[in-house]
């Protein structure tokens, strides 16, 4: 059995990470280890360092987070038959479940079918930036009682319907563009100008600036002049800043859905959504969850049956860009206040 390291959190509040040993774990039928090459940082990571008490009450300390992890398989459990040691992988990390499967360790436990093999000429960091974004996206496009949308193949077949995604240079809108043009979708979404270009190279047809002041009509004409349903939006945006309709990210995306003529009047939400009682009538909201997919079809539908063969055939690529900080669990605490102080179409990486 190998010695394991760790960038342990002591207690909410302590900074910096504590790097020092931690137990190794074997895995069970349907797990896989890994020795981690290259681990992302989200949002979700320093808020949980600062006020992880809050945010998810039941979490145990001392504590491993980290979702995004790419690395090399070290040990297969027994009932496991697509990976083999030595293969090179990317896997969801589910940090929220304990211990073992956070990513900010040598060695992390995945699951099987939250697990997805990389082409050989994609390194370790530019993969790592996929499987949260990726899930957080699959939730809300893909589950039922979310969007429930079509899933995505390497061939999409059009379904002749559009979709709102309202941030879409971020890590999580970088992967729903895509995920959603492979399940044929016309997707229109809002970014920062300088980068339009880049979100209609991952797929979308058209990209408006969400500071604008006339952005809610303008999208809904572009929605009106596709002629295609729109089939809802995902609402997704590091900050939320106050609740007004015109900037809310959420409400903004139900006042879009609201006044589009035969739309899907659901907004899916990255972040918190907007209470009922702020809803129009026939408008809802639900918030996504990027590890609930572990539990139903999405989670195989994307790492399993999608992801691997769209990577290998250059149908899907890992976006946003890696932006690598450091080398080592020392410096992830360093890359948390990267990321803390707000990236733009970037993912802050560690290698590992
Ligand atoms: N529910 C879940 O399971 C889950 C999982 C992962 C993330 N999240 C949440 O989802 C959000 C996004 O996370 P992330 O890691 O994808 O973020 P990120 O990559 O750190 O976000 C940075 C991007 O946010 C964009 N942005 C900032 N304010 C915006 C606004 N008002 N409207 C549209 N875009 C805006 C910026 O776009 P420009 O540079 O183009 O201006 C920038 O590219 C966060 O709130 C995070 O906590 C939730």
């Amino acid at each position: 059995m190998p010695s394991n390291t760790a960038a342990w959190l002591e207690k909410v509040g302590a900074i910096p990470l504590d790097v020092k040993s931690a137990p190794y774990t074997s895995p069970t039928e349907h797990q896989i280890v890994i020795k981690s090459k290259a681990v992302a940082i989200n949002p979700a990571d320093w808020a949980i360092q600062v006020k992880g008490n809050i945010l998810f009450p039941w979490l145990a300390y001392p504590y491993i987070g980290g979702s995004d992890v790419a690395g090399e398989v070290y040990e297969i459990g027994s009932s496991v038959t697509r990976f083999k040691v030595g293969d090179r992988v990317i896997g969801l990390a589910l940090c929220l479940s304990g211990g073992s499967e956070g990513a900010f360790q040598e060695y992390t436990v995945l699951r099987d079918h939250m697990t997805s093999h990389i082409p050989q000429g994609m390194s370790y960091e530019s993969a790592s930036a996929i499987p949260l974004g990726l899930s957080t996206a699959a939730s809300g496009l893909f589950q039922k009682g979310l969007l429930g949308l079509q899933l995505p193949s390497i061939s999409p077949k059009p379904t002749g319907k559009s979709l709102l995604i309202w941030g879409g240079s971020t890590s999580v809108g970088c992967n729903a563009i895509q995920l959603a043009v492979g399940a044929g979708y016309e997707v229109i979404t809002t970014c920062s100008p300088k980068n339009f270009a880049y979100v209609k190279t991952l797929g979308a047809s058209q990209a408006f600036d969400y500071n604008s002041p006339t952005i809610i009509p303008d999208l809904i004409s572009a929605f009106a002049v596709t002629k295609k349903p729109l089939a809802g939006a995902l609402a997704i945006a590091a900050k939320a800043p106050a609740k007004t309709l015109d900037k809310d990210p959420a409400m903004a995306c139900v006042a879009v859905v609201a006044a589009s003529d035969g739309a899907n009047k659901f907004v899916a939400c990255a972040t918190f959504p907007p209470a009922e009682d702020e809803l129009p009538e026939g408008v809802s909201a639900k918030f996504c969850m990027a590890g609930s997919i572990k539990d139903d079809e999405v989670g195989p539908a994307m790492f399993v049956d999608f992801l691997p063969k769209a990577l290998e055939e250059g149908s899907f690529v890992a976006a946003p860009e890696a932006e690598v900080f450091g080398k080592g669990l020392e410096s992830i605490q360093g890359a948390f206040d990267v990321q803390m102080k707000g990236v733009s179409a970037k993912k802050i990486v560690v290698s590992l």
